[in-house]
């Protein structure tokens, strides 16, 4: 914290989406938090944009390249913010003590180490980056635990999950000691709401022609590509069953997933005495951001509360597992146990970047994570980093091999 109070942030994926929603937040309350690093992996253009308007005092690019082209940059514009780089860069922002608060908002398992350093480092951890419980799950809430991080979920859903547990969860989720049954204070199930993305009501046949620019427009949510190709194939509902599955310690029977076209119920939990608690709200991830920034208090977001009377209809369904075969992948996944969760997590990474470079179709991508889980050998030990990496590492390989021999 600094003398006057602020909370020290480092936003990792400064330059996406939940990045640019995070700072849309912070800009409202200069008294509250000071922006101590901003990190991108390629963006130079963004990166120095936002360097201009924000002074950190560290801006890390994980290549090498525009790192270099990023400070180059800031030293004609006389800017003094120091730029780091690569792995060491994104550790290096995250360990750092002055540090107060880390939001995770890397895409994909390229957010792993640094999402786990700021667990390890005790940091309150805004969780966006759902691929690193995906992969690291007990590892990573383990690590929190020890070393007492307050860990925050920014994904919509779980974020109102955590709005909808008594307090006396609340407070020990704080420091993510949710492990015991006993304080789970009646709670039965979770209720995950899914909008079912944009092909909700499409034949397979329709499914099968989809393309990458239709795949990418969500109808309800503005977000990076991968995704929204995720939401479109309900993978991204897949992971993020496997990630309350870790946050919120609750067997996996106990979880439903609810296509929830509207979008404004972000998740329900129902307990013993037949209550069913939901949050609602536009779907605007600035909600949960400054949720998560802020809690136990509360703040603006530049968020309009929604207004009821235009919603007007509210509707549920059940997800179709024959159509969208990814959820039904990630049940089994996580029923599998052991490095199962890693290797669908590589493989859709794999198949959604050939998806979106044209080499694979729309329905190649569930095929390929399950051949990926058939072909791989699903390991019981998933105990550290290096033996996750390297499980993630071989997923890869299988399922670019498998994608040459589409072609
Ligand atoms: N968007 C949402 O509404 C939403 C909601 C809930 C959860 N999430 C989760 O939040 C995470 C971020 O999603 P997003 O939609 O914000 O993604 P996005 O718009 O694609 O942004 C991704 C960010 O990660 C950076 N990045 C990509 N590859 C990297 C690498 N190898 N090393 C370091 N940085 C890298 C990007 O930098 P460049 O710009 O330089 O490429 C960018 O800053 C994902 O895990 C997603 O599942 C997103």
């Amino acid at each position: 914290m600094t003398q006057s109070g602020e909370l020290r942030i480092t936003l990792l994926g400064a330059t996406g989406s939940i990045g640019s929603s995070t700072l849309d937040v912070i800009s409202r309350h200069p008294d509250r938090y000071q922006v101590h690093a901003l990190t991108a992996n390629t963006n130079v253009d963004v990166l120095f944009a936002l360097c201009e308007k924000w002074s950190p005092r560290y801006a890390v690019m994980n290549d090498e390249t525009s790192a270099s082209d990023l400070a180059q940059r800031l030293k004609r514009k006389n800017i003094q913010t120091t730029v780091l780089s690569g792995e060491s860069g994104l550790l290096q922002v995250v360990e750092d003590e002055a540090v107060d608060c880390v939001v995770a908002a890397i895409v994909g398992a390229a957010g792993l180490l640094p999402t786990l350093a700021a667990a390890k480092a005790g940091k309150r951890v805004l969780l966006a980056n759902k691929e690193t419980l995906v992969m690291t799950g007990k590892l990573f809430i383990d690590t929190a635990r020890e070393n007492n991080a307050v860990l925050m979920p920014v994904d919509s859903e779980h974020n109102a999950i955590f709005q909808c547990l008594p307090d006396c969860l609340t407070e020990y989720h704080s420091s993510v000691k949710m492990t015991n049954r006993q304080v789970k204070s009646g709670i039965e199930r979770i209720l995950l709401t899914a909008s079912g993305g944009p092909f909700r009501d499409f034949s397979a046949d329709q499914l099968h022609d989809v393309t990458p620019e239709q795949a990418v427009n969500h109808p309800n949510w503005d977000m990076g590509k991968k995704i929204s190709v995720d939401s479109a194939t309900l993978m991204n509902k897949g992971l993020e069953l496997i990630e309350a599955y870790w946050l919120f310690d609750m067997d996996i029977a106990n979880i439903d997933v609810v296509i929830h076209p509207q979008s404004v119920m972000h998740s329900m939990v129902t307990y013993s005495d037949g209550s069913v608690l939901a949050q609602l709200g536009n779907p605007d991830m600035r909600t949960p951001i400054a949720h998560a920034l802020a809690w136990p208090e509360r703040i603006e977001s530049g968020v309009e509360p929604l207004n009821i009377f235009d919603v007007a209809k509210l509707e549920f369904e059940q997800p179709d597992l024959d159509r969208f075969p990814c959820l039904r992948l990630c049940y089994e996944a996580i029923k599998r146990g052991g490095s199962a969760t890693i290797v669908l997590n590589a493989a859709n990474e794999v198949a959604v970047a050939a998806f979106l470079d044209d080499k694979i179709g729309f329905t190649d991508i569930a095929n390929l994570i399950e051949q990926t889980l058939n072909l791989a050998i699903i390991t019981e030990d998933v105990s550290s980093v290096e033996l996750i990496l390297e499980a993630d590492a071989l997923a890869r390989m299988i399922t670019k091999k498998c994608i040459a021999e589409i072609h």
